[in-house]
């Protein structure tokens, strides 16, 4: 038995403490916002926030999550959708089919919080996430977007 807090809930869950904090989240926690792209850090599809730092869940066991440590997914990013990031993503129609869209959105808003006016540089260094669609233009465009406040002007 482990306790986690998952988007500001503590939760309980029984598995194995070598279990990727990602199949906690998907399969014990019951959210499923989070996907499944690689399972070896490289893809991105997986990202959720501890502390406010962006971690791929796929390589993180369960054992390595303290339950003081605050996790959010993709659920938990705003109650309704209204995070600068989601706004900005909405504006633009970045996604196409979507898979990777939870993951790049978490990483994007990691990114500005720490840094919310990024450069391109700082964007290429951060956002490692894989498309398999190539929405990686409008991305781009989206943190640009969302780091000017300018969501609510486009359209
Ligand atoms: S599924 Fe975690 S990085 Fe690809
Ligand atoms: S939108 Fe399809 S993989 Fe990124």
């Amino acid at each position: 038995m482990a306790t986690l807090n998952v988007n500001g809930k503590v939760v309980e869950v029984s598995a194995d403490e070598s279990t990727p904090l990602l199949w906690v989240i998907r399969e014990h926690v019951g959210l499923t916002g989070t996907k499944y792209g690689c399972g070896v850090a490289q893809c991105g599809a997986c990202t959720v926030h501890i502390d406010g730092q962006a971690v791929r869940s796929c390589a993180v066991p369960l054992s390595a999550v303290t339950p003081e440590q605050k996790i959010v997914t993709i659920e938990g990013l705003s109650p309704d959708g209204s995070h600068p990031v989601q706004k900005a993503w909405l504006a633009l129609d970045v996604p196409q089919c979507g898979f990777c869209q939870p993951g790049m959105i978490m990483a994007a808003a990691a990114l500005l919080s720490q840094k919310p006016r990024p450069s391109d540089e700082d964007i290429n260094a951060e956002m490692t996430n894989i498309c398999r669609c190539g929405t990686y233009n409008r991305v781009r465009a989206a943190i640009k977007l969302a780091a000017e406040g300018g969501e609510a002007r486009r359209g």
